[in-house]
């Protein structure tokens, strides 16, 4: 299964990535909806909107605190793990045309990928909620910036958390730019233009339940794309997947990456 995946991408080129919470489980970033996952460990409706957020900060503060320590946690020790470094490599051997991903954490631009595309946004940048301009982070300045946050929500008061925002040239105050919950997704015009054109669709490392972004890869087997599904589990999509190839995408990527360079 892996060499006929690996003969597909050889021969067809023009694939497009499409990563979910998966390909970033064996960096140290937990999925979502796994066993012990973020929406195991945190309610979606309070964690996952802009309502949810302002209602615990205001009311249960510690509660936003624990979710601000589990993220430091998780993204100051995270770095590209093979899985991300493969399809990197896949865009430097000219196969790969870009990755779609719904992760915000950067690990596809620090492993070297140029051409990535985030429909929901990317955790070290903020949006000015007055004029849209962002403003990007580095990761020690997101991280410092967090740890201000967790002082503010322990001093309770409102204002100080506000202000602990970072400000716009324009004067305005920046949210994170990333989608929450019943906002909309970001660069699907150009998400839909790029899997057109795919030859291959290689999904690695999402559960494929959450609409829209979900149906970027369905309309990927419509344009005749053949679909490479990477997991350890079975995911929405076994209905269009031409390969599954089971297993963890830090295990599996590099191996079909082998049998990439074997061929070429
Ligand atoms: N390698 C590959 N896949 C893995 C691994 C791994 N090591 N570990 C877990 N997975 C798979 C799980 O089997 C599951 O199918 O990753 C998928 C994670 O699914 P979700 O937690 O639903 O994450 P995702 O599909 O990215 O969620 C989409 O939901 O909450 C929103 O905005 C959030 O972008 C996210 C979106």
């Amino acid at each position: 299964m892996l060499k006929k995946a690996a003969g597909e991408i050889v021969k067809r080129k023009h694939v497009v990535a499409f990563t979910g919470a998966g390909i970033s489980q064996e960096s140290g970033i937990a999925t979502f909806r796994d066993a012990g996952g973020l929406w195991d460990r945190f309610s979606p409706a309070e964690f996952g909107t802009v309502e949810g957020i302002i209602g615990v900060a205001a009311n249960t503060p510690q509660k936003l605190i624990s979710f601000i320590n589990d993220s430091i946690a998780s993204l100051s020790k995270a770095s590209p793990n093979p899985a991300h470094l493969a399809i990197a490599e896949m865009e430097k051997r000219g196969l790969l045309d870009c990755v779609i991903t719904q992760n915000v954490d950067n690990l596809h631009q620090l492993a070297g990928n140029d051409n990535v595309i985030e429909v929901h946004g990317n955790i070290y940048r903020f949006r000015c909620t007055q004029c849209s301009e962002t403003i990007k982070f580095s990761r020690h300045d997101f991280l410092e910036f967090l740890n201000r946050a967790v002082t503010e929500l322990n001093s309770r008061s409102f204002e100080r958390i506000i202000d602990a925002m970072p400000s716009c040239r324009c004067g305005g105050k920046a949210r994170l730019d990333v989608v929450m919950f019943g906002e909309p997704v970001q660069m699907i015009p150009e998400s839909y233009s790029k899997i057109e054109g795919a030859k291959v669709v290689l999904i690695v490392g999402t559960s494929g339940t959450v609409y829209p972004a979900s149906e970027i890869p369905r309309y990927g087997k419509k344009s005749g794309a053949v679909i490479i599904d990477v997991n350890p589990k079975e995911t929405f999509y076994a209905d269009i997947d031409n390969y599954f190839l089971k297993g963890p995408a830090g295990v599996v990527m590099p191996q079909l990456m082998e049998e990439i360079r074997a061929l070429l």
